[in-house]
């Protein structure tokens, strides 16, 4: 790597027996310098372990790697996906641009919104003349993920026909959903989401929900039941949906960065067009923050900075996200995918292996459940986790107590998790010498602190576009290319070869672990 990358490792060797509680008593300031606003987001990293000089050292790298320029590669086209041969383009999802890519996006948000008002009206109704009282949106990964996170979210703003989200490939699910809310064809719409219109659990489980229409009403019935939201209109259309139901996005939006195109029907349909443009301009404010802000003071720039310096200078191979807010609850997994299968890799975009660690296992859940469940492990267990502190003050209307309780449930795990708890102040609290061990906190554990002033759905697109940068920005300094997934596909090529055992129409040409499993899945009645 570069020489500021050495800078970088040097200061990290000689910061390597740092402590929290010196840092903060070296500097009573340390909360005031080691935080950054971006718009309603207020970013606390100062329970990072690292030194102003550290910091300033990887602002220098993100300089170095051409961050800015990146970011405006985004927005003029450039090809940033090479092993794709793709352009790289959520951010014109949401912008004012007036270039060929941007209006195209702007057009299909459009239509989006023009299709799921005339459904909130009853203005486009089912094949009986029934009023669609349920979207069931089928769909996976990122086709899936955002729209439940922003489902979530803004309940409070649900004010169409109710959202139901289908990622499962196991029958399952679209039965249970169907059956225990009584959903009737008549007045149920299903949303195929697919960017390929290919992904094998998407295309099985839309096939079922097709042949449920068509059973129930007629094969006509497909056409007023199903709406895609596509990269892939010919095949959309091919598969039965009427053309004026396919709503398009474009392969230069990957599907995990998706979540500000026509992929966000659901919401459109639920919540109205309003609410989603008030979530596209949350974005937006955003991205001018990253565009516009010098890289020392850019939020997301700097969170994306010490996820570097924490996998790669200190060995933390582990990312938890702690949400506190009932509404952001599948938040992590969300964050789980845009992180890891954006920077989950280990060779550089020239195809050459990297010698230093890249993207953490990220993981979490919401905190209030999570204190009582693995943050034992978090604060006295023996991996070398850090920590993203998500904190809203206003969650709800009418419980004030509930969630300062929260907040204050947040403030105190990061701060223990920071400041520990030595031998000594455990035996001044008079407890017995033998279990003095069992009751210390070692500390030094880094988190950060990333809170907004409530939940709706202006600061929702304000975070989801803060991780969305961050992502980038450290796979630009991993030279790594973010936005491609080509380890997905190895998976999906040995289910095509082993379906084919189970069912004896082949037989194993496999390991003996695959076959010996083939065989008993084949006994079994
Ligand atoms: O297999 C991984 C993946 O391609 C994700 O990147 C994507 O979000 C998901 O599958 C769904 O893909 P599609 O939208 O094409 O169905």
């Amino acid at each position: 790597m570069s020489g500021q990358w050495q800078v970088v490792e040097r200061i990290a060797q000689d910061e390597s027996n740092s402590s929290l509680r010196q840092l903060f008593a070296s500097d009573s300031e340390r909360g005031q310098k080691f935080s950054l606003p971006c718009n309603d987001i207020f970013f606390d990293f100062s329970k990072q372990l690292l030194s102003a000089a550290g910091l300033d050292a990887l602002v220098a790298l993100a300089h170095e790697a051409g961050v800015q320029e990146q970011f405006a590669g985004m927005l003029s086209g450039a090809e940033l996906n090479n092993t794709e041969h793709r352009s790289v383009g959520h951010m014109l999802m949401r912008s004012q641009e007036n270039s060929p890519m941007a209006v195209a996006a702007q057009e299909q948000t459009e239509r989006a919104i023009e299709l799921a008002e005339a459904i909130r009206a009853g203005r486009i109704v089912g094949s009986k003349g029934h009023v669609f009282t349920a979207i069931v949106n089928i769909g996976i990964g990122g086709s899936d993920l955002g729209n439940v996170v922003i489902a979530d979210a803004l309940e409070a703003w649900h004010t169409g026909p109710d959202c139901y989200f289908i990622s499962s490939i196991d029958p399952t699910q679209l039965d249970l959903v169907l059956a225990r809310n009584n959903l009737s064809p008549e007045s149920t719409l299903f949303v195929v989401a697919s960017k390929t219109f290919t992904t094998q659990e998407t295309m099985h489980i839309a096939g079922r929900a097709r042949e449920w229409i068509t059973v129930a009403l007629g094969a006509e019935a497909v056409r007023d039941h199903f709406v895609a939201t596509t990269a892939a209109p010919k095949v959309a259309a091919a598969w039965g949906i009427s053309s004026d139901r396919i709503l398009e996005f474009f392969d230069w939006i990957g599907g995990r960065f998706s979540v500000s195109s026509v992929i966000g029907f659901p919401t459109i349909v639920s919540c109205g067009g309003d609410i989603f443009r008030e979530f596209l301009r949350g974005m937006s404010a955003t991205d001018q923050h990253v565009l516009t802000t010098p890289l020392a003071q850019n939020a997301p720039v700097v969170h994306a900075l010490l996820g570097v310096w924490n996998s790669s200078m200190r060995q933390s191979t582990s990312l938890a996200v702690i949400p506190y807010s009932h509404g952001l609850r599948r938040f992590p997994t969300f964050l789980q995918q845009l992180l890891t299968e954006s920077n989950g890799k280990s060779v550089t975009v020239d195809g050459r292996e990297v010698t230093y660690a890249t993207s953490p296992v990220v993981w979490g859940d919401v905190g209030p459940a999570a204190q009582h469940s693995f943050f034992q492990m978090m604060h006295q267990g023996t991996n070398k986790i850090c920590t993203d502190f998500i904190g809203v003050k206003r969650t709800s209307q009418n419980d004030e107590s509930g969630q300062r309780t929260m907040f204050a449930s947040m403030l105190a795990q990061s701060a223990a998790l920071a400041f520990g708890k030595t031998a000594q102040e455990v035996r001044a609290d008079g407890v017995p010498e033998s279990l003095v061990a069992h009751r210390t906190f070692v500390g030094n554990k880094p988190s950060s602190c990333i809170v907004i002033p409530a939940l709706n759905a202006f600061t929702m697109g304000q975070l989801i576009a803060f991780y969305e940068h961050s992502a980038a920005v450290q796979g630009w300094i991993w030279k790594i290319n973010s936005f491609d997934q080509w380890g997905v596909e190895l998976g999906k090529e040995l289910t095509a070869k082993i379906e084919p055992v189970l069912t004896g129409k082949q037989s194993a040409q496999t390991d003996s672990s695959t076959s010996m499993l083939a065989d008993w899945y084949r006994q079994q009645k």
